[in-house]
């Protein structure tokens, strides 16, 4: 290996990880499951199984990458040689790579939005169905493929500028503007008449709604929105240097990911509900739901393009750390191979999506087992390869892993208190698998 790449601070380190993990996760994904699965009983079971279990793997991630400071296939190669662990790198790299190869397409369905919008199609005609609209656009082949071209060209543009010029720099600009964004459209949000019962919805439990169903999908949530068990965050904690705190880069990265979801539902329900919309409409509570609720504003427009604009840069900081992982593993960190390995890798990845920007227009009639090619493609990693993922390194890391070397590589930098390191240890080795094998039994059908 030679010219590793490194971040050049903390910060910059923590923005790109929170960048990879706020996403389409926290700001589409959160609000419709929540919208429809109980509002906040989810929030609440989401903050918990966050903090109990996504934290802890999250910090075992960051872990491997540090202690090996290597990419996530060679991270297993140097820490178990001559076993089958490199292949839970290798799943992490073939789930990176087809979840882009979806992600893209919804980050050009954003960039669709934002072009009519900018070119004041949305907004025209006050009588206009935002839900055929949205039918229109995914179902257009010229229009999905373009888009989904130039979001991917965007993200390779940035990775192929390397660690410190191109991811960090990018995160250090988007991810500051995303938060203020956010706080403007809060503000609006929460001063419409009527705005409370969308905070209650969101912030005030309602204990009779708590299932088995809702916890488990609320723990796929937390899986999902902080990026674990793709082993990006093992690529990430190697462009690291020792003198890093790892607990509490960690913390940041959920904190800030728990943040951005709660301002997320902070600027939805209430909207929703003050102007009569429900909150349940399911994946189209964003692109169908919220055009129309910002319809009925003053100057809805331009909150509306905010909003747009704020859910493309977390949706392509996302994309960065996907395609990232995919070319750490091709270059194996020499950085002299990087820019011909992101052309070629984006370029794979977009090829790879046309069947999935396509399954809502001409594919639509082709299903894999039961599914659309798009859905299909996001079960097999959300609901297969992550969960599967966490679950290795878990193992990997409480069993495979000498404790006494893990308290060493995690204490370097933090003054962690061995009480501290005993609870997240435990975390990591019994309650995260458990959890997992949960969540698994749970996209079987076991609880439906
Ligand atoms: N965490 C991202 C989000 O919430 O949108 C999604 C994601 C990124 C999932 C990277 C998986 C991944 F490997």
């Amino acid at each position: 290996m030679n010219n590793q790449e490194q971040w050049s601070s903390k910060i910059g380190f923590i923005l790109a990880a929170a960048g990879s993990a706020i996403g389409l996760g926290a700001i589409w994904k959160f609000p419709y499951m929540a919208g429809t699965n109980g509002g906040g009983v989810f929030f609440l079971l989401f903050i918990l199984f966050t903090i109990l279990i996504g934290t802890p793997i999250l910090l075992a991630e960051f872990y491997l990458g540090r202690r090996t400071q290597k990419d996530a296939v060679s991270a297993f190669k140097v820490l178990a040689p001559n076993t089958a662990w490199p292949l839970v790198g290798i799943l992490g790299v073939i789930c990176a790579f087809i979840i882009l190869s979806f992600y893209s397409v919804v980050g050009g369905w954003i960039l669709s939005y934002i072009y009519r919008n900018a070119t004041g199609q949305l907004f025209a005609d006050s009588a206009i169905s935002y839900e055929d609209l949205f039918g229109q656009i995914i179902a257009s082949p010229a229009e999905v493929l373009l888009a989904q071209g130039v979001f991917m060209i965007i993200t390779i543009l940035v990775v192929r500028g390397g660690i410190q010029n191109g991811i960090e720099k990018a995160s250090t600009y988007m991810m500051p503007a995303l938060f203020i964004l956010f706080m403007v459209l809060v503000v609006r949000s929460l001063t419409l008449d009527g705005a409370m019962e969308g905070v209650e919805f969101l912030l005030k439990p309602d204990w009779s709604l708590l299932t088995a169903k809702t916890s488990l999908l609320a723990l796929g949530q937390a899986f999902f929105t902080l990026s674990i068990g793709v082993s990006i965050m093992i690529t990430y904690a190697s462009y690291l240097g020792k003198e890093v705190n790892l607990p509490s880069s960690a913390l940041s990265v959920a904190g800030m990911n728990i943040f951005i979801s709660l301002l997320a539902g902070l600027v939805i329900f209430p909207a929703v509900f003050a102007l009569g919309f429900e909150p349940n409409a399911g994946a189209g509570l964003v692109f169908v739901v919220l055009p129309a609720v910002f319809n009925e504003i003053a100057f809805g427009s331009v909150f509306f393009f905010v909003f747009l604009l704020l859910l493309l840069f977390a949706t392509l900081t996302s994309a960065f750390s996907i395609l990232e992982i995919v070319v750490a593993a091709l270059t194996k960190g020499d950085s002299d191979k990087r820019k011909r390995y992101t052309w070629i890798a984006g370029i794979l990845i977009f090829i790879t999506g046309i069947p999935s920007a396509l399954s809502f227009g001409v594919f639509s009639h082709i299903q894999v087992f039961g599914k659309s090619i798009f859905d299909f493609a996001d079960f097999i990693t959300n609901s297969i390869g992550m969960p599967l993922g966490a679950l290795f390194i878990s193992l990997f890391v409480g069993f495979r892993m000498k404790k006494s070397d893990v308290y060493q590589e995690i204490s370097q930098g933090s003054s962690i208190a061995s009480k501290l390191f005993n609870i997240w240890y435990f975390l990591v080795k019994y309650l995260a698998p458990a959890a997992i094998i949960l969540i698994f039994l749970q996209s079987f059908g076991l609880f439906e």
